[in-house]
């Protein structure tokens, strides 16, 4: 069966300019394209799960304005169910991004609607009860992320949780994670320990029960208590804008999951589509559908790594 996936966090407009590289503190260098392409990491973990084959709801708002109207035609073009994306009076989220020419980014997001995510409707715990996982980030309030995910574990609805921007947690919200999606710089936030996934994953172990984390090119670690650590390569592409790519990893990784995949398919197929969307600019624009994933993931170069 299709599994539902609620996902409840931010939607921003991306607006990008592309560059050779990225100006200095009190330099301006020329571009070469700009681009607004919708993104924020909830509405892209949404795309991304609908596009590999979900069902998907988006809780988030956006503001009344053309950003607005355009993230939410985006999502419901993806196949996203919208009814519970508010439109509230506030500004879009919008996030500025300079990506440079290896496809690398630094980003200043400003939350906007994103900020009045603070709570749960009767109608959004609904919502999470009747979904096989909760997709969460860190773009909305720590109070909005947090009603969620005791709601999720109210109704026994996994959790997944995406501890990005990085940033220290409360300890309530790990406590309500079921699975936590770092990549390496939010890892050693969250830990203190750098340069060292498997001992980063153990640390987490002792407040998540399953941790995914993220190493770019360089793939994917999962750990659980008690079983043996599983890390998957990432096969190897050029990255032309890297901008999303750990949310696509997050959407795709939480629909092999509530499908029932063993973990190492899971993570082969997620980086899969992580791949093929850091080949791609933008955000949501640039994540693969299930069958160019399935595709992927068919690749001897994926199961590789080479
Ligand atoms: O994770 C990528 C997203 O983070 C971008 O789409 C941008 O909106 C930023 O918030
Ligand atoms: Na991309």
């Amino acid at each position: 069966p299709t599994p539902h996936i609620a996902v409840l966090g931010s939607a921003n407009m991306d607006l990008v300019a592309y560059v050779t590289r990225a100006p200095r503190r009190g330099e301006t260098v020329t571009g070469r394209e700009f681009r607004t392409i919708p993104g924020g990491k909830g509405a892209n973990q949404a795309v991304a799960a609908a596009r590999a084959g979900a069902t998907v709801s988006m809780i988030g708002a956006v503001g009344t304005d053309v950003f607005g109207a355009r993230l939410r035609s985006t999502l419901e073009h993806s196949g996203v169910d919208t009814d519970l994306l508010r439109t509230v009076e506030t500004p879009t989220g919008t996030a500025h991004i300079v990506v440079d020419d290896e496809g690398g980014n630094s980003i200043v997001v400003v939350p906007g609607a994103n900020g009045t995510v603070k709570g749960l409707t009767p109608g959004d715990e609904a919502l999470i009860a009747s979904a096989n996982a909760l997709l969460l980030q860190l773009e909305i309030p720590a109070k909005g992320a947090l009603a969620a995910a005791r709601a999720a574990r109210r109704h026994g609805v996994r959790t997944v949780l995406t501890p990005a921007p990085a940033q220290h947690l409360p300890d309530e919200l790990l406590a309500a994670t079921d699975l936590l999606l770092p990549n390496e710089h939010e890892a050693a936030t969250l830990t203190g320990i750098t340069d060292d996934p498997h001992a980063a994953a153990r640390s987490l172990l002792s407040q998540v029960p399953e941790v995914v984390i993220t190493l770019g090119s360089r793939g994917s670690l999962y750990a659980a208590r008690g079983a043996e650590p599983v890390m998957v390569p990432a096969p190897r592409v050029t990255a032309v804008d890297t901008t999303g790519a750990g949310d696509t990893f997050a959407g795709t990784l939480a629909v092999a999951l509530a499908e029932g995949r063993p973990v190492p398919d899971a993570l082969t197929w997620a980086s899969s589509a992580a791949a093929l969307s850091v080949q791609r600019p933008g955000a949501s624009a640039s994540m693969p559908y299930r069958k160019e994933i399935d595709a992927r993931a068919a690749d001897p170069a994926t199961t590789n790594g080479a």
